[in-house]
């Protein structure tokens, strides 16, 4: 089937870039992303470039093109979706925060209300794509979904999980390692991937697009996260190790990742992997596995996250062990609230952990970043305090001792210790030997991060993984 209209339900980090790349590489394709959000959509449809909800590099430059010529953002569910002929569901899967698998299994009631959308606006037959990231066999879930709140229209399920990584989207979506794509090995299904696998041949070369059973496919992308994850806490373990031997993780990591059968990637040590996806994907394949009665399985995935909350709290408890809060008032700057570089989102991040932390071991905390807004800080913290079910004078009292800065000249001033905890390059650039003149004894600079080039002799300067005799 030629296709020429495609809807998108959810205008998040996915659904918005993935659907201005397709906009792009397909002009003669109408694409139109809505969300339940209007107030998401709005900022979507904003003069202002700058307002767009999702900052990924490049991405302003293609929305300027295509919006409002082949891209639209729409608060019209329902006409976007009978008009399209693929509908992508991009919306949210978290951890589920109640019921059956809380904690652990992902929370599908987005997906079922968008499926439920679009039997209930469908008046023709649709290729319902799975852009989220799903638990296996999510689609036959699915097709009972559609096919029963709507007996009049076929529906075919498709499975295109997708790879792209914050901060990188837009190159990602251009030169994707590769696309998946799994549908029914029946006829109808094969005609529904081969309209699919039209679509990505505009600009993917074809060789990099496989096609699979749908299992195969959700399963996959669960895979991928986990295998990533796993060596980030690999490399996190032997930080630990590395600090109590005299060895240099960057030196592991550089000797390790040479060897071209296990490669270089994700092999930097870090304060902890953040993000909305690799923990709650993670959680979700210890459920399925654990689901299954695959409990030796489960548990060597979960010692994945286990690894990774041990490396946040190590980081933590060695600041407090490094700036020896015994006076009062002693206060600490947390360089970068993303989770990674580029990307205005914190999911997950690691800094929400340490700050906690510190805060309470009654430490004053200054923050910035620059691109995640105050209120998103503040917020992050409140959900925390909120999910560990602290009182309302508690929370006061520990975002009293919280302090959000405009740049990180004034959040360094005055500190003991200045934490690099996301690798943005202005942490890198940046004159520390000036910048440790504007802090407090013993002005420690802990590189979580390690980005900072050596170990500079002119500041007190703490790598992550390396030995130090402070
Ligand atoms: P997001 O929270 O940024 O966006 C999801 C959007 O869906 C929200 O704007 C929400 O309002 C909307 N939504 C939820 N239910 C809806 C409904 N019933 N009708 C209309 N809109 C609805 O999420 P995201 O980061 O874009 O992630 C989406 C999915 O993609 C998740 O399953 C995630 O695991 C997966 N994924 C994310 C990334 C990433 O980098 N963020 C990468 C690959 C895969
Ligand atoms: C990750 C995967 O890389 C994508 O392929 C996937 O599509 C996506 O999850 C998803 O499903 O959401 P993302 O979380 O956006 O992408 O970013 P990553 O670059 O993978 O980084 C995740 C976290 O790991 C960040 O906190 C990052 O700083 C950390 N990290 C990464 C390390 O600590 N060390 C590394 O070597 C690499």
């Amino acid at each position: 089937m030629k296709i020429s209209n495609i809807c998108c339900i959810g205008a998040g980090y996915v659904g918005g870039p993935t659907m201005a790349v397709i906009a792009l590489k397909c002009p003669e394709i109408k694409v139109t992303v809505v969300d339940k959000s209007e107030e998401k959509i709005n900022l979507w449809n904003s003069k202002d470039l700058t307002k767009i909800p999702v900052f990924e590099p490049g991405l302003n430059e293609i929305v300027q093109k295509v919006r409002g010529k082949n891209l639209f953002f729409s608060n019209d569910i329902s006409s976007s979706i009978d008009e399209a002929e693929i509908i992508f569901i991009a919306v949210n899967t978290p951890t589920k925060k109640s019921g059956r698998g809380k904690g652990m299994a992902a929370d599908l009631s987005n997906v079922i209300a968008s499926a439920k959308e679009i039997a209930k606006f469908s008046k023709s037959d649709k290729i319902v794509v799975e852009k989220s990231t799903l638990p296996v066999r999510t689609a036959e879930k699915l097709k009972e979904v559609l096919s029963l709140t709507n007996k009049k229209v076929k529906f075919e399920v498709l499975s295109n999980p997708e790879f792209l990584a914050e901060g990188t989207a837009i190159q990602d979506l251009f030169k994707s390692d590769r696309v998946l794509i799994g549908g029914e090995q029946t006829k109808k299904g094969q005609l529904a991937v081969n309209s699919l696998v039209e679509i990505y041949k505009k600009w993917i070369p074809i060789n990099k697009i496989l096609t699979t059973n749908i299992w195969s496919s959700e399963l996959s992308k669960l895979v991928s996260n986990a295998m990533l994850a796993q060596r980030i806490s690999s490399i996190n373990s032997l930080s630990a190790m590395c600090e109590k031997t005299g060895a240099d993780i960057n030196e592991i990591s550089k000797a390790v990742g040479m060897d071209s059968k296990i490669g270089p990637y994700f092999l930097n040590s870090s304060v902890g992997f953040g993000g909305s996806c690799f923990q709650k994907d993670i959680l979700n394949l210890v459920y399925l596995a654990k689901f299954y009665g695959l409990d030796e399985v489960a548990e060597y995935w979960h010692q994945v996250i286990k690894m990774n909350n041990y490396q946040k709290e190590r980081f933590a408890l060695n600041i407090i062990k490094l700036i020896n809060n015994n006076e009062h008032s002693v206060s600490v700057s947390i360089l970068g609230w993303a989770f990674k570089k580029n990307t205005n989102d914190s999911r997950e991040s690691a800094s929400i952990y340490v700050t906690d932390i510190l805060l309470k071991n009654e430490i004053f905390v200054n923050v910035y970043d620059p691109m995640v807004p105050r209120d998103n800080i503040i917020s992050d913290l409140i959900n925390l305090w909120s999910s560990q079910e602290l009182s309302t004078a508690k929370t006061e009292n520990l975002l009293g001792r919280l302090n959000i800065e405009n740049n990180y000249v004034d959040a360094i001033k005055g500190s003991s210790l200045s934490a690099i905890l996301t690798e943005w390059d202005e942490f890198k650039d940046c004159d520390w030997e000036s910048l440790v003149k504007s802090m407090k004894s013993p002005s420690i600079v802990y590189d979580g991060r390690n980005i900072l080039p050596k170990q500079d002799k002119k500041i007190n300067h703490i790598k992550l993984g390396v030995t130090h005799n402070l």
